[in-house]
């Protein structure tokens, strides 16, 4: 039987809410607006409330003119002030899950974003968990805090977990083409929450539980983390047998059936794969369980960027230059291609490492304006055939589309690429790492 709350999704009458609106968050109640709901975003960053309410976005998979249209229809709003959930139906949480130091989860922000929502629930509305977390989390973590305030999950309030899988930059897979796993606590809440995502998303693959559609996310990133790891160590195997792993790679793509290529780089960077596996890591070990994979592959993956400094160093080497005092242009610090994250970026793993050895080091990345390192504020400079020219050393660090290949191997001197970015580009300037 369709619930009430159901219903009013349905129906388009439903008013949703989100809580964190960043990379995740904002493209999801872009999404649901757009579909006709009714959306409030909520936010402690009062910076990305303002931005919203005055119709201007500030994620770049998220055109600014779907934003300032949305709340010039009246679809969207946002605010910081959680008053605003006594009038929801629905609350999709998007908050940040870090590491703390000591690499243990760090649920600080989930907590928080919670005990805030508490004081305004009431009967009748959806929860929905996306942040990414470990196996148990909305079972030991959020459910209890609904309890203390005498809202019993099934009962009063329905509550489910859906991981969100945004791949910022893929212009190939936008929210609504990726699909989106939902596991509820009961038969109700995972219908209500089907039905909501099904507005706005063209798949919804319902599992059985939230524990489920969380361990879900931390497969897909461990797979991508081992994956990525296997390619670190192959390249750096190929170096020392000398043979061009990149090649490799492309040849063994070749295989119609049972393989699936992944690149190596300078190290692993983003929110997600370097963190999450560390949260089931945690995990199993709390529920007395060894996880080997996850830890070798974290190892190998962060022993990257001294790997790559090292080649730098040896290519200055081979020239008769010293590291120290050599001026080096690093290209691209955004932990990927055609993004302007620079969390956990391996560039600036590389260039932070460089430096410590004496290096003067620059940067240009279109889509990073300013970058801290060792306590210094580095301003990203305009390529141009006189900057590339002067460095001892080019070193492309994140291969964004819109840098002109053949002008930078061109003018520069020393050329190191880490990514394969230069392929077809013959020279003997130019080292693949
Ligand atoms: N960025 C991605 O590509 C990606 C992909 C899949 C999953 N995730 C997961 O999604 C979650 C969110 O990641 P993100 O990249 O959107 O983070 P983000 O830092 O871009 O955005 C989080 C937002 O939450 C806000 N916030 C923090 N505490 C809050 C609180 N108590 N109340 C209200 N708002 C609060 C912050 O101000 C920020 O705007 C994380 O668990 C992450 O692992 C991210």
């Amino acid at each position: 039987m369709t619930s009430e709350l159901e219903q009013k999704i349905v129906d388009g009458k439903a008013r949703a809410g989100v809580v964190g609106l960043g990379y995740v968050g904002l493209p999801l109640a872009v999404e649901l607006a757009a579909s006709g709901l009714h959306v409030t975003g909520i936010d402690v960053a009062r910076a990305k409330v303002d931005a919203i309410n005055a119709g201007r976005s500030y994620i770049l998979d998220v055109p600014g003119e779907r934003v300032r249209e949305l709340v010039h229809q009246g679809q969207l709003d946002a605010t910081t002030d959680f008053a605003a959930v006594s009038g929801l139906d629905t609350i999709n949480i998007c908050v940040p899950t870090p590491l703390r130091k000591t690499r243990e989860p760090d649920l600080s922000y989930v907590i928080g974003a919670i005990d805030s929502l508490l004081p305004h629930m009431r009967p009748g509305q959806l929860l929905v968990l996306e942040s990414t977390t470990y196996p148990g989390t909305t079972d030991e973590v959020v459910l209890p805090r609904l309890r203390s305030v005498g809202l019993e999950p099934g009962r009063d309030v329905e509550v489910a977990f859906s991981p969100e899988r945004t791949d910022p930059g893929n212009k190939l897979f936008d929210t609504r083409r990726i699909p989106k796993v939902v596991g509820g606590c009961t038969p109700v809440a995972s219908s209500a929450a089907r039905a909501l995502y099904g507005r706005c998303i063209d798949h919804v693959v319902m599992v059985s539980s939230p524990r489920v559609a969380e361990m879900v996310k931390l497969l897909e990133n461990t797979f991508r983390s081992v994956n990525i790891a296997l390619a670190n160590e192959m390249a750096m195997m190929c170096d020392h047998l000398g043979i061009d792993v990149w090649e490799v790679i492309d040849a063994a793509a070749t295989k119609p059936f049972g393989f699936m290529p992944f690149y190596p780089g300078p190290g692993l960077g983003g929110h997600c794969i370097p963190v999450d596996p560390h949260y089931l890591t945690w995990k199993a070990r709390a529920e007395g369980f060894e996880p080997r994979f996850i830890e070798l592959a974290g190892q190998i993956n962060a022993a990257k960027p001294q790997f790559v400094a090292g080649k730098v160093m040896d290519a200055l080497n081979d020239r008769r230059k010293a590291l120290r005092g050599a001026t080096i242009l690093a290209l691209g610090v955004a932990y990927k291609r055609d993004v302007d994250d620079v969390r956990e970026s391996p560039a600036l793993d590389v260039m932070s490492l460089l430096i410590d050895k004496g290096a003067e080091i620059s940067f240009s990345d279109p889509f990073v304006a300013e970058v801290e390192l060792r306590g210094k504020k580095l301003k990203s400079v305009a390529l141009d055939e006189r900057v590339i020219a002067g460095a001892d050393a080019v070193l492309l660090l994140t291969d964004h589309t819109s840098f002109d290949r053949p002008a930078i191997a061109a003018a520069a001197s020393l050329l190191i690429d880490t990514r394969n970015a230069f392929k077809g580009i013959a020279g003997d300037h130019i080292l693949r790492v």
